[in-house]
């Protein structure tokens, strides 16, 4: 069995770029195939955009050249003006814009759509999850998921892709650029400058692993305050006054230690890009110098290849600070692809056949613990049935395991053991959705979704008509209430509408369940918060829905389930006694009896 899947890092470390995170990651890319075309389209504008970029020095370099009166001429031999090539700029520059401008157009639409199937992807697994998934991950950690890991893979489709891509052309480019203005100062250049560049982000990371340790250290000090403030009864009554600051004051040494070694390593880093950055610079303008002098470079070429440089130099350190964006989205395509390779619940199945359900129900020896608990016994040998139509009720203290068996009639949960049979057939062999669709529940708590009170309660039929859902308002007891708003089903109920007091929602609850028009229902303590005017109006509203249906009752109060069939006394997971009310009550020392004078007394 495993529908419950693995838990969730709510923080992964970024990942390592190994060959499997890249095959991992690239898979998000299915995503992006019903918009190739788009995608396409982008990449050829991004393509021509860095092209025209690329031709910049180029143009600039000429310009030098045409006007310190060096001819520039075409490899057809004819002469070029500065005012022509000053023209040819300008228009490159016009088809620069428009190549940017289509690039972002087509990229962001391919970033957007696929974002939203991405998330529609994701939800529709989250919602077909099984319920242990959600036990064992935090609701935080899930919704991360679909909040940022999806947010750095719109950033990564709609501009990581876009910059990594023009930030490799610029460098293979810039590259092949100096190459051919001066092969000689270009191997010169790149023997300096790359290493400069590379061992400049590799003390930069050191500086930032740093300064991340000077903020721990920062934050362990504030730890101390916070405690100390908030326990300051317990300090003073120990009178550990002095050792707290003390041990405060030691804690601030260790970050004070910290931030001056990080600072010692910026201080370090500045005086090496002065003089390493810089010096390279130098040396390789002196050595450009030289060549101009010595006739083997125009100005224009100094010009072409210094503009180059600048590039080059440019894009070594973008990629740098690109190298962990990929990171990090891998990092996240690989937790929504996790996600998404979750088992799901077999939940509307194509070509399921309606059942119809008359309501008898088995449990044989059914023993349980729960996935988030596997060690924790907590339903053993549970057996009994339920003829159609009739009413049982479950009593015992609170952790018995009353609600636990109820929840598996809805298979939330596989069994541990034993089977449920629903007229003689076990659960597992039911569609799930044919199966849930006639089971109906009122729990303790009824949450309402935020929204009108006609739409909570066709939440039980979403096809309901006016009149249909005017009916099972009646019929709950909820009418009353319901007409005296001055909007009447369109009153707005949630977090933005009015607050409904538990037992307006319980009967909105109730109406939830008479329009679903279950065969089976299980009503789980659904009076017991109520107050006792209240717990009448509910009472009388579930007597109605109870009628000619199989219900299971877990009660809270005995006095609402004397006219039951029969009642289920559970203890500690087990059935612990059985029998009608009469019976049970008459029992010397047995454990309803025992309840029902308790219940008796505190009355
Ligand atoms: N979702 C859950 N995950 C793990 N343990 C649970 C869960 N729900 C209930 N339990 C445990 O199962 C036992 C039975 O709980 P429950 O069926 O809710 O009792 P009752 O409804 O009789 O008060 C308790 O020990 C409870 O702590
Ligand atoms: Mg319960």
């Amino acid at each position: 069995m495993n529908t419950s899947g693995a838990t969730l890092d709510p923080d992964v470390p970024k990942k390592k770029l190994t060959k499997e995170s890249f095959r991992q990651g690239l898979r998000i890319f299915r995503f992006t195939l019903p918009y190739r075309a788009k995608f396409t389209v982008g990449t050829v504008l991004l393509t021509l955009s860095s092209a025209s970029t690329m031709a910049f020095p180029w143009l600039i370099g000429k310009l030098a050249d045409a006007a310190s009166g060096n001819p520039v001429v075409l490899p057809n031999g004819t002469a070029v003006s500065i005012n022509q090539i000053a023209l040819g700029f300008g228009a490159l520059i016009l088809l620069q814009g428009l190549f940017s401008f289509g690039r972002i157009w087509f990229f962001t639409q391919v970033s957007e759509f696929t974002v939203r199937d991405i998330r529609q992807a994701l939800y529709r697994k989250f919602v077909t999850l099984p319920i242990p998934y959600f036990e064992k991950n935090r609701v935080g950690a899930i919704t991360s998921r679909i909040t940022s890991d999806v947010g750095i893979i719109q950033d990564s489709f709609s501009l990581t892709l876009a910059e990594l891509f023009r930030q490799v052309t610029t460098l293979l480019a810039g590259i092949v650029f100096i190459m051919i203005v001066s092969v000689k100062l270009s191997l010169f250049m790149l023997l300096t400058f790359p290493p400069i560049v590379v061992l400049a982000m590799v003390f930069g990371k050191k500086i930032r692993a740093l300064a991340k340790t000077t903020q721990d250290e920062l934050a362990k000090t504030n730890v101390i305050v916070e405690e100390t403030l908030q326990g300051i009864n317990t300090v003073k009554a120990f009178t550990n006054e002095q050792f707290e600051t003390q041990r405060y004051t030691t804690s601030l040494t260790n970050t004070v230690r910290a931030a001056l070694k990080s600072n010692l390593y910026r201080g370090g880093f500045v005086s090496f890009v002065i003089i390493g950055l810089f010096g390279g610079i130098v040396l390789v303008l002196w050595r450009a110098a030289t060549l101009v002098q010595a006739g083997q470079m125009t100005i224009g070429d100094l010009t072409q290849f210094a503009l180059y440089t600048m590039f080059i130099g440019a894009s070594v350190a973008g990629l740098g600070e690109l190298y962990g964006k990929v990171q990090s989205t891998l990092g996240a395509s690989e937790r929504i692809l996790e996600i998404l390779d979750e088992p799901t619940e077999p939940t509307h199945q194509p070509g399921a056949q309606p059942v119809q359900l008359r309501g008898n129900i088995a449990y044989e020896h059914v023993a349980f613990q729960y996935p988030t608990r596997p060690d924790l016994t907590v339903l053993q040998d549970i057996t009994f049935s339920i003829r159609a139509g009739e009413k049982i009720a479950l009593v015992g203290p609170s952790g018995a395991g009353k609600s636990t068996i109820v929840q598996l009639l809805m298979q939330f949960y596989e069994l541990g053991g034993g089977q449920i049979t629903i007229d003689g057939r076990p659960i597992q062999s039911y569609d799930l959705t044919e199966l849930r669709r006639h089971i109906g529940i009122v729990p303790q708590e009824t949450i309402l979704f935020g929204g009108s009170i006609r739409e909570n309660i066709a939440y039980g039929k979403t096809d309901a008509t006016d009149e249909e859902i005017k009916q099972a308002a009646r019929k709950a007891n909820a009418w009353q209430f319901i007409s005296s708003f001055p909007e009447g089903l369109d009153t707005l109920v949630g977090e933005r509408g009015i607050k409904l007091s538990g037992g307006q929602r319980q009967r909105i609850a109730i109406a939830r369940a008479i329009l679903k028009n279950p065969a089976i229902l299980l009503l789980d303590e659904a009076t017991s918060a109520l107050d006792s005017e209240s717990e009448k109006l509910v009472q009388g509203a579930m007597d109605e829905l109870m009628q000619n249906r199989t219900s299971i009752i877990i009660a809270h109060r005995l006095s609402t389930i004397r006219k039951v069939d029969k009642i289920l006394v559970i203890d500690g997971g087990r059935i612990v006694e059985e029998g009608s009310h009469d019976e049970l009550s008459e029992r010397e020392g047995g454990l309803y009896a025992n309840l029902l004078r308790l219940q008796f007394e505190l009355s």
